[in-house]
């Protein structure tokens, strides 16, 4: 597809067949461990389930021009996550982690990586900007940061780590690659958490790493076929067709974000909104800088833990649940499962696609109900 074209409207028929008389617009899901290969192996050909197969291939086709990097797909975001650790260092390097983002990718590190002798720093997010990288040979960093939205520059923290010889991987869950384009920015890889926006319905777990560096995204490929981290292809058939609505769903979700942040900025039961979208907020002269929008995520903090749980209980339209991305809002006590350091009232809101006079009126009236 022409580069011309936007990433919203070629995400539309991203990794689509291309148009052939009498044929179908879209391919199902292939159903498949193995194929028919006799003689001697052809590498151009299918082989076995575990080592490529056609509905993943789709996918990949899909997400490599969007993402602008070769893409490799993976059954949740951590089995993403866990293929950037695990294949790309050795025993003796440093991987470098933000302590304030997905916790369970700093558990990972721990459990199972430094135990092998790699080690292991991590960083605030907000003070990856004055950070300088020495000693780093791997950092996966997320910006904006879950669940505190705090941001940094891509592009410098790339350019520096580069200088040390080391690589760059974002995990770029909270945005997508219609909201901030990681390897156009730097970064070596970019990783992201389809389980999330991408797929965007709350009924498939799912992951991708991108990389425009082909030795990266081979190694990345070996650890997927040699530790058969392998997403089935029903799923596969679900993110893609997913993906052509992405667009419009980014759309309206984070439309509707900007207008409720402004609300909930205002109202007196609120004691602080995080949202890069505020003019007020920390993060907003880079996000208008490196980002195509400001997402769907808006973390608020309400008096107490007490407070905090009876506003979730008094909205009609937001589900509770522990997730962020989906069409329909939903919303959690963020602390309740004691891994991030923030204040017990923070509730970490993801802004779905209802109406937005719906959906304000109702966060309005349980906050009023306080
Ligand atoms: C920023 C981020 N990265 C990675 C993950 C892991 O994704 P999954 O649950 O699909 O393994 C999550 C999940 O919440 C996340 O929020």
């Amino acid at each position: 597809m022409s580069q011309k074209v936007s990433l919203g409207s070629r995400s539309i028929n991203a990794g689509a067949p291309k148009p052939a008389e009498g044929s179908a617009f879209r391919h199902g899901p292939e159903f498949a461990s193995t194929f028919h290969l006799s003689g001697d192996v052809n590498p151009d050909s299918y082989q076995y389930g575990r080592f490529g197969q056609p509905t993943w291939a789709a996918l990949e086709e899909g997400l490599t021009d969007l993402e602008g990097g070769d893409t490799v797909i993976f059954p949740s975001g951590m089995s993403a996550a866990a293929a950037v650790l695990t294949s790309l260092t050795s025993p003796g390097d440093t991987i470098l982690l933000p302590s304030d983002g997905y916790a369970p990718v700093r558990y990972y590190t721990e459990q199972y990586l430094v135990k092998f002798g790699v080690n292991l720093k991590t960083i605030a997010t907000k003070d990856v900007e004055s950070f300088d990288f020495k000693g780093i040979d791997l950092a996966l960093l997320e910006t904006p940061s879950n669940p505190m939205l705090d941001t940094f520059d891509i592009q410098k923290a790339a350019d520096k780590i580069h200088s040390q010889g080391g690589l760059l991987a974002i995990d770029n869950t909270t945005l997508t690659f219609l909201g901030q384009q990681p390897l156009s920015l730097g970064a070596d890889i970019s990783i992201s958490a389809d389980t999330k926006a991408v797929n965007g319905h709350s009924d498939v777990l799912f992951g991708h790493v991108s990389s425009k560096d082909q030795a990266v995204s081979d190694k990345i490929r070996d650890w997927r076929k040699f530790s058969g981290n392998i997403p089935g292809p029903m799923e596969t058939w679900l993110v893609h067709r997913s993906l052509s609505t992405l667009d419009i769903r980014l759309e309206r979700m984070c439309n509707n974000a900007v207008l409720l942040a402004h609300e909930l900025e205002k109202h007196p039961k609120v004691k602080s909104v995080r949202y890069p979208g505020l003019e007020s907020d920390p993060s907003h002269q880079i996000a208008k800088q490196q980002q195509q929008h400001f997402g769907f995520i808006i973390s608020f903090e309400l008096e107490n833990k007490a407070s905090a749980d009876k506003f979730l209980e008094a909205c009609e339209l937001v589900y509770v649940a522990t997730s962020f991305g989906g069409v329909h809002s939903m919303a959690e006590r963020r602390a309740r499962w004691g891994t991030d350091d923030i204040p017990e009232g923070v509730v970490r809101f993801s802004v779905g696609c209802e109406r937005a006079d719906d959906l304000i009126a109702d966060v309005i009236t349980a906050l009023d109900n306080l």
